[in-house]
């Protein structure tokens, strides 16, 4: 996408230039969402893979330099409330390495990937397909998230293990 067009777009997203519906389906139209919700704020630039299978809930923030790529026919769904700080990556597709010829010709695999409501994926995390995230988790910065993640858990690391509850003081 162009400069130009990534200026307007993040313009358009602006409550005081919004006029409401009409731009949330003209934005949702040009991006190719399949699903954007309400006031969502998108920062550019953004990376998305098949964007017809991807959903955005309300109230989301995508910061700059995220990737979300969806597959041919895996979905990437994120709920409402969701904080995806930059250079996040969510990858629902993945080269498949079962037999031995070039790794281009080998068939791609994909499963996708759900990220419940309330949740924050701190920088650089990456989410990797197949994978479900619960409402109200917190993914550490750079953590690579390799398991489902249960309800109100706050994960880190590579692989992303719980290191403790949300809500919970130390
Ligand atoms: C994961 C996170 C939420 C944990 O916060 P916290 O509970 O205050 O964490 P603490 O500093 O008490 O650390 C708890 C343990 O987790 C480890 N840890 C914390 N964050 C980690 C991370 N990103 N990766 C790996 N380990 C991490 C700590 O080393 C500590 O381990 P220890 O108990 O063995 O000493 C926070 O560290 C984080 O990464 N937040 C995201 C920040 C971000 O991306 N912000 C941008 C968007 S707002």
């Amino acid at each position: 996408m162009n400069k130009r067009l990534q200026y307007w777009l993040h313009c358009l997203q602006h409550p005081c230039y919004g006029l409401g519906r009409a731009i949330r389906k003209y934005r949702t139209k040009l991006l190719g969402l399949e699903y954007l919700g309400k006031n969502v704020d998108i920062r550019f630039p953004l990376h998305l893979g098949h964007p017809e299978n991807i959903s955005i809930g309300d109230n989301a923030v995508i910061c700059e330099y995220v990737f979300i790529m969806a597959g041919k026919t895996a979905k990437i769904i994120i709920g409402n409330n969701v904080y995806i700080a930059p250079n996040v990556y969510i990858t629902a597709t993945a080269h498949s390495f079962d037999g031995e010829g070039l790794i281009m010709e080998q068939a791609g695999k994909e499963a996708g990937i759900y990220i419940g409501d309330d949740v924050l994926i701190g920088t650089k995390a990456v989410i990797l397909d197949g994978r479900s995230i619960e409402n109200k988790v917190i993914v550490g910065a750079g953590s690579v998230v390799t398991k489902n993640i249960s309800h109100g858990i706050v994960v880190a690391g590579n692989p992303a293990v719980a290191v403790r509850s949300r809500g919970q003081a130390v």
